[in-house]
């Protein structure tokens, strides 16, 4: 049977435990005390603060022969870049940044669109805001595509 004292350490063991697993995976304890937004603005809030900056000087080169951009409607994020393969062989290219709070935003080929994850903003397929809660465009990129090369550039 145990003491009491055994059931306090053992308590404190599983609180360390628990505080130091947060720690390491990132979410502060503020994150756990504010309540997930659900239903739009009122919950969320429109804030366009603390976005990373969208990619400037773009210009780099992707073989699209394999991978996500082999197919129409695939995606894929680099260099801080959404570029995406339409349901009809157009390559697209935006900031992958939400406006909102930054989160990577995924690209639905059904609707073609720019959807964030996080808040539910939508952004048509040069980055323009159709959905809130962001309120800025992400930044749009010209693409080209040479055989299997696809250069996305500013
Ligand atoms: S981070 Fe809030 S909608 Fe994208």
């Amino acid at each position: 049977m145990k003491r009491l004292l055994d059931i306090g350490f053992d308590l404190n063991i599983f609180l360390m435990d628990r505080k130091e697993f947060l720690n390491q995976v990132g979410i502060g304890a503020a994150a756990l005390l504010v309540p997930a937004c659900i239903g739009g603005l009122a919950a969320c809030g429109k804030s366009d603060s603390g976005t990373p900056a969208a990619p400037t000087n773009v210009d780099f080169t992707l073989d699209v022969s394999s991978g996500a951009l082999a197919s129409n409607g695939g995606f894929l994020v680099q260099n801080g870049i959404i570029i995406a393969r339409t349901t009809s062989g157009t390559f697209l290219a935006v900031s992958a940044a939400c406006t909102h709070q930054g989160t990577t935003v995924n690209y639905v080929s059904a609707s073609n669109k720019f959807v964030c994850p996080n808040h539910g903003a939508e952004f048509s397929s040069t980055g323009i805001v159709i959905k809130e809660p962001a309120t800025k465009n992400l930044t749009s990129y010209k693409t080209s595509l040479n055989g299997n090369t696809l250069r996305v550039f500013s």
